[in-house]
């Protein structure tokens, strides 16, 4: 069993999706095992996408991530990293699959609704980023 952090982002709490991004987890079978909204600031979205500091589009990134409420989960389930990211769909809308919630909801490749962890590794590191033990079922 293995467990990864998705977090829906300001234009999807904005676009009303959020019952509609956790349902295509839950129907999947993943199971929804801490679940929260939160606001960030600039320097905790900042810390969040850390890895991505030199890259050209980290201050509008993280200025987009703090500029309204995101909603933050735990999932869980087998091999449930890659099977987030496929239902997610490719990080560019453009270029993601029929069905997925990035070709159904996402406008560009900032705003494309949805975050969920790459790796073990990433997963590792961004759960205890917003939750602690306690707030984990
Ligand atoms: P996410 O899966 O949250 O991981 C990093 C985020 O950076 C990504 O989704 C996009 O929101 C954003 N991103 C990645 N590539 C680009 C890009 N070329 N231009 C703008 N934003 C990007």
């Amino acid at each position: 069993m293995q467990r990864t952090l998705s977090i829906i982002k300001p234009d999807g709490v904005r676009k009303q999706v959020i019952g509609r991004v956790v349902s295509m987890f839950e129907e999947k079978g993943i199971r929804v095992v801490g679940i929260k909204m939160l606001c960030l600031t600039k320097e905790k979205a900042m810390g969040f996408y850390r890895v991505h500091k030199d890259r050209p589009f980290f201050d509008s990134l993280t200025t987009f991530m703090s500029s309204g409420p995101v909603v933050a989960m735990v999932l869980e389930g087998e091999d449930v990293i890659d099977r987030v990211r496929d239902i997610m769909g490719a990080t560019d809308p453009k270029k993601a699959a029929g069905g997925t919630i990035r070709n159904m909801y996402a406008s560009d490749i900032e705003k494309n609704i949805v975050h969920g962890s790459d790796s073990p590794e990433s997963a590792a590191a961004e759960i205890p980023y917003f939750f602690s033990e306690m707030e984990m079922g």
